[in-house]
This record gives structure tokens, C-alpha cells and sequence, in this order.
């Protein structure tokens, strides 16, 4: 495991989700107040970027928006149908206005 910057805590607006790629990683973070999630940004049905979807801040989850699979931010396990297999998670760790990952 190592951890590397992601990014700073004013790139991504609250309630919103934005993509990073790092190295073989595409990850998917979103933030929600002050609360942040970091999952694989790509949905297990196809391959599309769930950083595009809707998030849904009560259910701590975010929808593809390709055919409506939901994702959650803390388990990665999809929802609903048609996605079966979860996306993996990626731990983070906010300190002041860095925002850290960590990845295998
Ligand atoms: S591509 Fe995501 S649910 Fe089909």
C-alpha cells in the first residue's frame, strides 16, 4: 500500500463527484459536506465513468448513468441491476486541504 496526493479538497464541490486518474487507477472520489468516498470510477456493467452519474448524498450512493446501476461510496457493492460486481474502494484521507489515497 502506498499513499499518494489526490488532490486538494477545492477541487471537488460538495455533493459532486469528479474522476482522477492515477496511474493504472481511475478513481472515481466524491464528496458529500464534508465527507469524502473514493470508489473505482468504472461501473462493473460497462465500461463508463461513474464520476458522470448522479450522486445520491442520503443513500451514500452514485448512479450510472447508463442504465441506473447504484454504487455505494462505502462498500462499492452495486445496488441494483444490471451491475452484479462491485467496484473497488480506495481508502482516503483528508488533512487541511489535501486530500490523500491509498492504493494497493
Ligand atoms: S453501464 Fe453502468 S449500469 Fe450499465
Amino acid at each position: 500500500m502506498t499513499e499518494e496526493k489526490l488532490c486538494s479538497t477545492d477541487d471537488v464541490e460538495p455533493g459532486t463527484a469528479r474522476r482522477f486518474d492515477f496511474g493504472p487507477h481511475r478513481i472515481c472520489v466524491v464528496r458529500i459536506g464534508d465527507d469524502w468516498y473514493a470508489i473505482g470510477d468504472r461501473c462493473t456493467h460497462q465500461d463508463v465513468s461513474l464520476s458522470e452519474g448522479e450522486v445520491h448524498p442520503d443513500e451514500l450512493e452514485i448512479e450510472c448513468w447508463k442504465h441506473g446501476s447504484c454504487f455505494s461510496l462505502v462498500t462499492g457493492e452495486p445496488s441494483s441491476l444490471p451491475a452484479t460486481k462491485p467496484t473497488p474502494v480506495y481508502e482516503l484521507r483528508v488533512d487541511g486541504r489535501d486530500v490523500f489515497v491509498e492504493l494497493p
